[in-house]
C-alpha cells in the first residue's frame, strides 16, 4: 500500500542525515541514480542565470549540478531534515518548504523546472493537479525535465519488481511513462520527448529542440541507451505493437489495454519515427 504524504516526510526526515551516503551506492529501484543525472543533466540547455526550480530538491545533488551551469536554483521539498541538509551544503540556494502540488510563486515563473526521483512520491490521485502546478510556474517555451523511476509499461514494471525481489519498495507507485505524458499534456505542455537513462529510470518532458526553432538538439541527438537490459528498454518500446498485439488474445487488465493503446498513439510523439530512429534500435 502506498505511504501517505505525512508517512513519505517523516521517511525523509529521518533518512536525510545519511542519504547523500547512501546513494552513493543505490540498490534496488534507485540503481544507476547517479549515471541517471549525469544523463539528465545534459538535457536542460540553460542560459546563463536561468531562473530554475527544483521540486523534491532532497539534499541538492540534482540542483548542485545545474548550478554549476550557471542556473540561480529555487528549490522546495515537504522535508524539514532533507531542506536543513541542502541548505547546509548550498547556501546559495532559495528553498522552501512545499511539493509539486503546492508552489509558492507567480504564474510563468521559471525558466525550467527540474526534479529527479521525486515525482513517484505524489500519490496517483494528487498527480494530474501536481503537473497543472507544474506547468502553470513554467515560461512559456520553458523547459521541464522530469527524471524518475518510471516503466515503459505495467509488463516491464511487474518484470523489475520479480527481478528486484526484496529491494522492490512496495509502498511506492511508479508511473508508467505513456501516463505520465499524457497528464503533462493535459497539463498544457508540449513538445514532449522521453528517454531511458537506467534500467528503472526516464527522463522526459519539454523537448528543448522543439522549444527552439533553431537549435534541435537534446533528447532526439542522444547516443543509444547505455546497455540496458529487460522489457523497459527503449528498443523494447518501439517494438510495443507487435508485442501488444501478440499479447492480445491474453486476458489482461484495463490498466494494461489501456497502457497499449496510449503507446499505440503516442510511440511517434515519444520516441520518433522508429523507421528513421537508428539510435533507439538495439
Ligand atoms: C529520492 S529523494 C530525491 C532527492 C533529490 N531530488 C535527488 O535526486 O537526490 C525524493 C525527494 O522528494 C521529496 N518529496 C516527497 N514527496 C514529495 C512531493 N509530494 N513533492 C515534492 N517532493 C517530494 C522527498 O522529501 C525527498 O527529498
Amino acid at each position: 500500500m502506498p505511504r501517505s504524504p505525512e508517512e513519505t516526510r517523516h521517511l525523509f526526515d529521518r533518512w536525510a542525515s545519511t542519504y547523500d551516503e547512501d546513494l552513493r551506492q543505490p540498490s534496488g529501484p534507485l540503481d544507476g541514480y547517479v549515471q541517471s543525472l549525469d544523463v539528465a543533466v545534459t538535457l536542460l540547455p540553460l542560459a546563463p542565470n536561468a531562473a530554475v526550480l527544483d521540486i523534491g530538491i532532497g539534499t541538492g545533488a540534482f540542483a548542485a549540478m545545474l548550478a554549476t551551469r550557471g542556473a540561480r536554483i529555487w528549490g522546495l521539498d515537504p522535508s524539514p531534515e532533507m531542506l536543513a541538509r541542502c541548505r547546509a551544503l548550498h547556501p546559495a540556494f532559495s528553498l522552501a518548504v512545499g511539493s509539486f502540488s503546492d508552489i509558492p510563486h507567480p504564474d510563468e515563473w521559471f525558466d525550467a523546472t527540474a526534479a529527479s526521483f521525486a515525482f513517484h512520491e505524489v500519490p496517483p490521485g494528487n498527480r494530474p493537479a501536481a503537473c497543472a502546478e507544474v506547468v502553470r510556474t513554467l515560461k512559456p517555451g520553458g523547459i521541464l525535465c522530469l527524471l524518475d523511476i518510471m516503466f515503459a509499461s505495467s509488463a516491464a514494471a511487474a518484470e523489475a519488481r520479480t527481478r528486484l525481489g526484496r529491494y522492490w519498495d512496495d509502498q511506492e507507485e511508479y508511473p508508467l511513462v505513456g501516463d505520465l505524458d499524457a497528464l503533462l499534456r493535459d497539463a498544457g505542455l508540449r513538445y514532449t520527448r522521453w528517454q531511458q537513462t537506467a534500467p528503472c529510470h526516464w527522463v522526459g518532458g519539454r523537448n528543448p529542440g522543439t522549444a527552439n526553432a533553431h537549435a534541435h538538439q537534446g533528447y532526439s541527438s542522444l547516443s543509444p541507451p547505455l546497455g540496458l537490459t529487460g522489457s523497459n528498454r527503449a528498443s523494447c518500446i518501439l517494438e510495443a505493437d507487435s508485442w501488444s498485439l501478440r499479447r492480445a488474445a491474453r486476458p489482461e487488465g484495463a490498466a494494461a489495454s489501456k497502457v497499449r493503446s496510449s503507446w499505440r498513439a503516442r510511440r511517434t510523439t515519444l520516441l520518433g519515427n522508429p523507421a528513421s530512429s537508428a539510435t533507439w534500435t538495439p
